[in-house]
């Protein structure tokens, strides 16, 4: 093995259609500035990994993550130290399971001396990315491997078409501090959906509707018409079930500072909500003001620094 080696992945935000892509409707998302690198160094004894994150730290997943990452390079699991090192909260809606899934393909990549493929990249990162959801769709190690604006489908494999956005899409992230779980709304939604098929595919060709229209304006430079759409996904998301008191309150007060659109992003259940805002700093006042964390990104046609 080459040590040390580096691994970097992105952090991830998605714009539309969480939720609806685990039943194979497109969805909107982009890879972000902040990330999660993975610096590998030798270290006698079984490979571990150590976390500047005190919930990674004491969570035995990224621990088996390591294993299958390593076998899945044939290389040997000990001697070396994962050292992960994330800007991304947990829980937060941010993708930092896939990142770290990611990044560590990456390392190993890197110490293997044999970077994988984009596409060869993708598909470990999606198998690893299982470790800690039941069914994930694939879209956060999509956003963590590609870092750019993009659409995707669902599917062996998925469709992933990189979008040029025409004008930088300006959104204040709020989350409440209250880390949530994906895997838990994805099931509980799934009991719904088993219950009324007929109800639940008719929301998510609801959803997959705004998705389109989205992607129409971000490429268009529309941000009233992907705000508007941010709405109208947000009252479906509501429909679902998978949205929450909490969710709705931070996207009123987000629409009441100026806001175009709000609406939650990831797994929901009071994670994280996305508002697209031209005046990001005054939403994110706003939104702190309600005793939100926040974070301001701008969304542009851009290839991240990943290796
Ligand atoms: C989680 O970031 C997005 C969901 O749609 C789940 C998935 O696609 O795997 C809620």
């Amino acid at each position: 093995m080459r040590l040390p080696a580096r691994g970097r992945a992105a952090g991830k935000v998605i714009l539309l259609g969480e939720h609806a892509v685990v039943y194979g409707r497109p969805a909107l998302a982009a890879g972000l500035g902040m990330g999660l690198t993975v610096e590998l160094a030798p270290a006698a004894g079984p490979a571990r990994l150590e976390s500047d994150r005190p919930e990674l730290a004491d969570d035995p997943r990224p621990q088996m993550l390591l294993a299958e990452a390593a076998a899945a390079l044939d290389l040997p699991a000990r001697d070396f130290v994962a050292r992960v090192r994330s800007e991304l909260p947990a829980g937060a809606g941010f993708g930092s399971s896939a990142a770290l899934a990611v990044a560590l393909v990456r390392a190993l990549g890197a110490a293997a001396g044999r970077p994988l493929d984009a596409p060869a990249e993708l598909a470990l990162g999606r198998r690893l990315e299982t470790v800690f959801h039941g069914h994930p769709s694939g879209i956060d190690p999509a956003a963590a491997a590609l870092g750019t604006c993009f659409r995707f489908v669902r599917g062996e494999p998925p469709i992933v078409t990189p979008l040029r956005p025409r004008a930088p899409v300006p959104l204040a992230i709020a989350f409440s501090g209250c880390p949530r779980s994906t895997g838990a709304a994805v099931g509980a939604l799934r009991g719904r959906w088993e219950r009324e098929p007929d109800r639940y595919e008719a929301l998510f060709d609801g959803i997959a509707a705004t998705v389109e229209a989205g992607r129409e304006a971000l490429v268009a430079g529309d941000h009233a018409a992907l705000g508007a759409a941010f709405d109208r996904n947000q009252a479906l998301l509501e429909a679902i079930g998978v949205s929450s008191a909490e969710v709705e309150e931070l996207a009123r007060v987000a629409r009441r500072a100026g806001a175009l659109g709000a609406k939650l992003t990831g797994g929901g259940a009071g994670g994280a909500v996305i508002a697209l805002a031209p005046d990001t700093e005054r939403v994110a006042a706003a939104l702190r003001a309600h005793g939100a964390r926040t974070v301001v990104a701008r969304l542009e046609w851009m290839r991240e620094e990943t290796a």
